[in-house]
């Protein structure tokens, strides 16, 4: 009997699942990739016979390059100074080691099915090539929190000292600046940039932007004031059994104004790339860049893994008119690859001491990219958090150095979780991990008793990680808000003959792994663009 097409993409599907069919139905060209999903970088599948590129990381901008240069025929190898694939995308469980330059070594111990996303966390919904390789690779998204309004603020200015819900802080501010902007609408002497209809559509607006409520019902023309009125900020008793409970009597103006809690934690969930929920993958970040390894090759047996020669440290890079030489460190040994073209993800803080024979220009651009350095800290703990304070996912933020609390966003009602207990960027994290790791674990205690009492004796197993302190990472990502960047950048973006960059740390999502795409692709055009320089446009 002939085997119907649908017949066997459902036998497929029970063997690999939806990922399998759709490569199935992909590799005999019966199904062109939707044009919504980002995830399909057009390159004839041929197109790349007979050309070797070596690849420099497997973290998942190297990946990323290797997967979608395989599919389109050409030879990759990837090398990867340490043991292990995903780069910066490092999600800790028990019996996971890992060692910073000049630190003690560390073990994780958490309980079984317990994990620390030690390095990204969380994928915002417009990630669109994260999200698409996602789909393509069955990998499962469940949501992150990102805010919720039971988290905690604390402000160590002395007018605030308190631990408050962000509620609180938030709608009490957001009623006080409506009531200040109904006044202001009420002076003819101000001469409000606006029309008299749209001013009445504004006095409205502000009625709901902050709670207000009517200082005297009988006339239209006064002002509105804040007192929240329906409870946005919380209660002080709450609604019972025929009893409408009792508002909270808000926050003064100025003791939020002088608590400084506005600069910035209460309005982080207004970045495009927070918002109050994003995604995580189901059962750690890990889940993302695996996908990745477990793709079986286009043109021989094996996965996208057996491609990457691990405990291999590149050393110098010498680009030449028709190959790329590549003269690394295998396991101690000294090694040469010789290569069609060379598509480098090494951290610019590294590559930038490496020899190469790259224009000056480029490798001073590449000493001047700003680096930033990022450090985190993670305890396992009974859900303390849940029980005593109502918390379920989302983040808490403190003035002091830890700077923020991660509570998990799923597991809920568990007897354990896994918290962020820290993490910072920048100067701060630079302080923070030149401390030994014992020192660091102290800090994050205390500073997490202010913020929730009786955490010292809650939280156990704690890590410390300083990205800035790892060998091969030398930071935690590229700081496109100082002026260095976006010039170095233009520079660092430009092929060098066979020889591209890649990695976040040369887009606009620096720090973000659909920056890691991005580039990836970047590079697999600027190579296709050079293999076949009339090709696809
Ligand atoms: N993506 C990381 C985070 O969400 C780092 C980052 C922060 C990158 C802010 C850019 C801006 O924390």
């Amino acid at each position: 009997m002939p085997m119907t097409r649908r017949g066997m993409l459902r036998g497929m599907a029970r063997l690999g699942g939806a990922g399998a069919v759709y490569e199935t139905l992909a590799a005999w060209d019966f199904l062109k990739p939707p044009p919504a999903m980002a995830a399909s970088l057009a390159l004839p599948r041929e197109s790349g016979q007979g050309k070797t590129v070596a690849i420099l990381g497997a973290g998942v901008s190297g990946l990323c390059t290797a997967y979608e240069l395989d599919r389109a025929g050409y030879t990759c190898i990837i090398l990867e100074p340490t043991r292990r694939a995903g780069g910066r995308s490092l999600t800790l469980r028990r019996g996971d080691r890992f060692q910073e330059m000049g630190h003690d070594a560390q073990e994780c111990t958490f309980d079984d099915g317990q994990y620390l996303n030690a390095g990204p966390g969380r994928i915002p919904h417009h990630h669109v090539h994260v999200i698409d390789y996602c789909r393509r690779f069955n990998v499962a998204l469940e949501p992150y929190i990102f805010a919720s309004r039971a988290n905690l603020i604390r402000s160590g200015t002395p007018e605030a000292g308190k631990t408050r819900p962000v509620r609180e802080a938030y709608h009490s501010l957001q009623g006080h600046v409506a009531e200040l902007l109904d006044k202001c609408s009420r002076r003819p002497e101000l001469e409000l940039p606006i029309g008299k209809d749209d001013l009445e559509k504004l006095q409205e607006m502000l009625v709901q932007f902050g709670d207000l409520s009517p200082a005297d019902r009988s006339s239209k023309n006064t002002a509105y004031s804040y007192k929240n009125q329906h409870a946005r900020a919380g209660y002080e008793r709450p609604p019972g059994v025929a009893d409408p409970g009792k508002p909270l009597s808000p926050l003064k103006l100025e003791e939020i104004l002088r608590s400084n809690v506005w600069d910035d934690w209460l309005f982080r969930d207004g970045e495009v790339y927070w918002q109050t929920s994003l995604m995580q993958p189901t059962g750690g970040m890990d889940m993302f860049f695996k996908g990745f390894l477990r793709q079986p090759l286009s043109r021989q047996l094996g996965t996208l893994e057996g491609l990457i020669r691990y405990g291999a440290k590149a050393t110098e890079i010498d680009v030449q008119g028709d190959r790329v030489r590549i003269n690394y460190v295998d396991s101690g040994t000294p090694r040469t690859l010789d290569a069609d073209y060379c598509v480098s993800t090494i951290p610019m803080s590294i590559f930038r001491n490496m020899k190469t024979n790259l224009p000056a220009p480029f490798m001073e651009a590449a000493k001047k990219l700003p680096i930033m350095a990022a450090g985190k800290v993670g305890w396992q703990a009974p859900r303390f958090w849940e029980i005593d304070a109502n918390i379920y996912g989302g983040i808490s933020w403190t003035s002091e150095t830890i700077d923020q609390i991660w509570y998990p966003s799923s597991g809920y009602l568990s007897a354990t979780g896994v918290l962020t207990g820290a993490y910072m960027r920048g100067d701060a994290a630079v302080e923070f991990n030149k401390r030994p790791v014992a020192d660091r674990l102290r800090i994050a205690r205390q500073q997490g008793e202010r913020l929730h009492p009786g955490y010292t004796q809650h939280v156990q197993h704690g890590l410390a990680i300083g990205w800035n302190n790892m060998e091969f990472q030398q930071g935690g990502w590229a700081d496109e808000d100082a002026g260095d960047f976006g010039p170095n950048v233009q520079v660092l973006a430009q092929p060098q003959g066979r020889f591209i960059v890649a990695g976040d740390h040369i887009t606009f999502w620096s720090g973000w792994q659909e920056g890691a795409l991005l580039a990836a692709w970047h590079a697999v055009a600027a190579i296709d663009k050079q293999v076949r320089p009339a090709g696809g446009g």
